[in-house]
């Protein structure tokens, strides 16, 4: 191994940060496997002071599988792996403003992101990230019964599309806005993480619109419960940013959310996204 990790949990419900390695250099697979456990055994992990160029960031990303190209963010770059997220003083519209998983729209969503602070504001600007499977856990036998087996639709229409008009709203652009149509897949209501066995809760307030062969006037009311139990402090941990710093999320058992206050300052994050399979 590279180096000995050492890991420390940050909230009780999940989150860890993690010392003693350097992201940018070529990790030795026990290195690798250390990092994956952790982020399995915490759910998000989180590294400070790294230097990150876009290559050395998606060769680290790459140790974990293939990358994800995002269906709807222009970046800022010629490099589709590569998502640059900026906020300018004065936006109004955040990327990731409200609870969500990544992409669940499309067939087999991401399993993992990379975030990596470029410049962040000297406050504001934190990420929160909650449990998906303490959200599960926690719910009645009867209530889990209910949704065993049920489906949701997942559309993208909430957080893309020419009706936010987002373009206009916030620095971080969608790619050609104006031929945009509507991408929209159903998904188990509450997930197997492939890797633990455990179940999780995947609905989200960004992207769930209704349950299988409901409407969505029929889905609500039981979908704003699953939100509001997906989002609970307790299950929750809150990442302030700093220079270089890295969070690493799975998107199987979290949900996150970018809060939007860092009202005059610029903030600039740098993305890359992992392949993940079909939710089970
Ligand atoms: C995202 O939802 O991926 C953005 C998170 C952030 O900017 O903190």
């Amino acid at each position: 191994m590279n180096s000995p990790l050492t890991i420390k949990p940050v909230a009780t419900a999940l989150g860890a940060e993690i010392e003693g390695v350097d992201l940018s250099r070529d990790l030795d697979d026990g290195t690798v496997a250390a990092i994956r456990q952790a982020l399995l055994d915490h759910c998000v992990i989180f590294f400070r002071g790294q230097s990150l160029d876009p290559e050395r960031h998606k060769a680290f990303a790459r140790r974990f599988g293939e990358l994800f190209l995002h269906p709807y963010f222009a970046g800022s770059r010629a490099d589709p792996a590569v998502i640059d997220i900026v906020r300018e003083p004065g936006d109004r519209r955040v990327v990731g403003e409200y609870w969500h998983s990544d992409t669940p729209h499309v067939p087999e969503p991401p399993m993992g992101s990379v975030l990596y602070a470029v410049e962040v504001p000297p406050y504001g600007g934190d990420t929160l990230f909650s449990n998906q499977y303490l959200a599960y856990e926690s719910l009645s036998a009867g209530f889990k019964s209910m949704l065993e087996g049920r489906r949701a639709l997942h559309t993208d229409r909430l957080v893309s599309g020419p009706a936010q008009q987002l373009n206009a709203a916030r620095a971080t652009k969608i790619r050609i806005e104006e031929k945009w149509s509507e991408t929209a897949n159903h998904h188990p209501v509450v997930r197997t993480h492939p890797e633990t066995g455990r179940k999780a809760l995947y609905v989200n307030r960004a992207t769930t619109v209704s349950f299988e062969h409901m409407t969505e006037e029929e889905s609500a009311p039981l979908l704003k419960y699953l939100f509001e139990q997906g989002s609970r402090p307790e299950f929750s941990c809150r990442f302030r940013w700093t220079p270089g710093a890295v969070a690493f999320w799975d998107n199987r058992c979290t949900q996150h959310l970018a809060i939007n206050d860092t009202g005059s300052f610029r903030r600039v994050m740098r993305r890359i996204q992992i392949n993940g399979d079909r939710p089970f």
